[in-house]
């Protein structure tokens, strides 16, 4: 199966010129969500995670089936203010501006082993932003996954210069 068949895109969303990967046509095709599940959770297992991170929103809905079928935690890296008690956060860089990830303090244990799930990655600052900020509550980043990856972007370079492995399903050159 070609999960490419099942992924949407769609011309100048949100912005003209933009061509929008649409992940909900695969989520609600329950053979092909099955199929990229367990080509995802065979890539992710090389990793050895205790933990899979998901970031805010479409992350979660990767990460969190993906950790049920792992047998591994799940934990929510969310935007800024949505979290309660105690959060540590981490702010970045956008092309216009900045934005911030938050996570509880006490999500991960010190040294856990993590892995970063999100459903796209196009200039990685998103996921590179959630390494950043998993390093900084002491986890072990031993990977980063998607299911889109936008080839004709930098996430992956920039992903290689954090020293953290990346594995995506579907990668698009345009
Ligand atoms: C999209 C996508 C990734 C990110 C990728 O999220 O879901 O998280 O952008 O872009 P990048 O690699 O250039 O950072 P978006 O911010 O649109 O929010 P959403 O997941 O809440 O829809
Ligand atoms: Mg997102």
């Amino acid at each position: 199966m070609n999960i490419k068949d099942h992924i949407r895109g769609v011309p100048d969303f949100p912005k003209p010129g933009i061509l929008f990967y649409d992940i909900s046509t695969l989520l609600a095709h329950a053979d092909a969500w099955q199929v990229a599940m367990g080509r995802l959770a065979r890539d992710v297992r090389r990793y050895q995670p205790d933990v899979l991170a998901g970031i805010e929103s479409r992350g979660f809905l990767v990460a969190a089936p993906l950790a049920l079928k792992l047998g591994c935690g799940f934990v929510m890296l969310r935007k800024k203010g949505k979290l309660p008690g105690k959060t540590i956060r981490h702010d970045y860089d956008l092309e216009y501006g900045t934005d911030s990830i938050e996570i509880q303090q006490d999500a991960i244990a010190e040294g856990q082993r993590v892995v970063v799930l999100d459903d796209l990655l196009a200039t990685g600052g998103t996921m590179t932003a959630g390494i950043e900020l998993l390093r900084k509550i002491g986890a072990e980043v031993t990977g980063a996954a998607s299911i889109i990856e936008l080839g004709f972007l930098p996430g992956r370079q920039r992903l290689k210069e954090l020293g953290v492995p990346f594995t995506s399903l579907a990668s698009y050159d345009e």
